[in-house]
């Protein structure tokens, strides 16, 4: 018969937003702590649109520790989970559940073992970073299971370990990731500049882009940056500490033509250094750059900049809008340039925070095929459609940091066994 004692299950449920950087994160100082290069400064992506919700549960019951991401098992051998859970586990503390008559001391967390169950609420195959969700939601419910009394930015040197970009995701509205100093990364930590209510105007569409490519992944292609460009140095010693001040200033100020500036400027040239590569890395695809030509465009016809945008390692683009009215007419750009193919439902086309929609009043697919032509494109209208070119867009605005869950419904594990429900 199992022991009665035996059978106790505590878990936590956290949710973490996922975050795209403004001012890039690429190179790497130190490989196994992931000490960058140079600041970075992000923001948060609303977590109703992309987040990452994880479970974290401890048993006695449990004989190793188990993850599952996305309803798969994965191994958690690697380094990067190792040094996250021996970061966290190292600085536990007693816990005491009055309701299920459990206590755990401080001692006794070296000895149990941990489940893990995560989800991403934004398809995993869209190439948008779900490592950076992923890892801070890890380190900020591992840390709630275990009574950690850290703040958030301490915690975020340990998510950094997992991955560098995971260390923003532990605030909302804009966060800057200061490198630091010290050889032990002690002082690689992200701090938060302002909250999402500071720029709340601002509106993000993200333009999943279609490819069959296998990209480079970020860790590999920084690393062959570092080692093979002589451009790189440049970047990180002279351009980015210029830009993170000034886009500071930016920010503070609300200053969106400053901001569009610095942001593309910046996007632009991480591009630059990929390229600059030995061999080269080409994450933007054709339909980036026509993005990219198409926001340039309509900026200049502005006079003044209205949508900023910006690429990580992959072909999608992050754009944002300076208020919502220019993201309705950036919608209706996007949806003009690139129309879903025929059997695309428009339903799945355009997803998150569905209402532009209805600002640019498109109920169907002939409602797109009617659209006219932008005015800033006087010639070649035919030419400038790439109808399938585009797998769907995704609108959202900045948002919140992490939260604990505690509608136990919503938890991924089962409260008795600690296994995916
Ligand atoms: C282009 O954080 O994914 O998105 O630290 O090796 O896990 P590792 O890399 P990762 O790199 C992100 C690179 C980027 C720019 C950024 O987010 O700042």
């Amino acid at each position: 018969m199992a022991d009665e004692s035996q059978k106790w299950v505590l878990m936590v449920t956290a949710q973490t937003p996922t975050n795209i950087a403004v001012i890039k994160y690429w190179g790497k100082r130190d490989e196994n702590l992931i000490l960058a290069i140079n600041d970075s400064i992000s923001v948060t992506l609303d977590p109703a649109h992309l987040c990452t919700t994880t479970t974290v549960a401890v048993s006695p019951a449990f004989n190793q520790d188990r993850m599952w991401l996305n309803g798969k098992e994965i191994s958690l051998s690697g380094g990067r989970y190792q040094n996250c859970l021996r970061e966290i586990r190292a600085r536990a503390n007693d816990v005491e559940d009055k309701k299920k008559g459990v206590k755990i001391a401080k001692k006794d967390w070296e000895n149990l073992h941990v489940h893990v169950a995560s989800y991403n609420n934004f398809p995993t195959a869209a190439g948008l970073a779900s490592s950076a969700a992923g890892f801070a939601c890890l380190v900020y419910s591992l840390a709630k299971l275990m009574n950690v009394q850290e703040d958030n930015g301490r915690l975020s040197a340990i998510a950094r370990q997992g991955s560098g970009s995971a260390c923003r995701s532990l605030y909302g509205g804009f966060v800057k990731w200061v490198m630091g100093k010290e050889e032990n990364g002690s002082d690689s930590i992200a701090v938060p500049l302002v909250d999402e209510k500071h720029w709340d105007e601002l509106v993000i569409i993200i333009a999943v882009v279609c490819s069959r490519q296998k990209e480079t992944s970020s860790t590999s292609g920084m690393r062959e940056t570092v080692e093979t460009s002589a451009l790189i140095e440049h970047r990180a010693k002279e351009v980015v500490p210029k830009r993170i001040i000034q886009m500071e200033e930016a920010i503070q100020k609300r200053d969106f033509a400053t901001f569009t500036h610095l942001t593309c400027a910046d996007s632009n040239q991480f591009h630059a250094v990929c390229l600059d590569t030995s061999p080269p890395i080409f994450y933007m695809n054709d339909t980036s750059h026509r993005i990219i030509s198409c926001v340039e465009k309509w900026n200049r016809s502005e006079g003044t900049p209205q949508v900023a945008y910006t690429f990580d390692a992959g072909p999608n683009a992050v754009l944002i809008a300076r208020n919502r009215t220019y993201a309705a007419l950036l919608l209706q750009r996007l949806l003009f340039h690139f129309p879903p193919n025929s059997e695309t439902d428009l339903n799945s086309y355009v997803i998150g925070d569905k209402s532009l929609m209805e600002d640019i009043g498109i109920q169907d697919i002939k409602d797109i095929e009617a659209l006219p032509p932008p005015p800033e494109i006087k010639d070649k209208v035919p030419a400038q459609k790439y109808k399938g070119e585009i797998s769907y867009f995704i609108c959202t605005r900045p948002g919140r940091g992490p939260v604990l869950i505690s509608d136990d419904s919503q938890a991924l594990l089962h409260p008795n066994t600690g296994l995916p429900k």
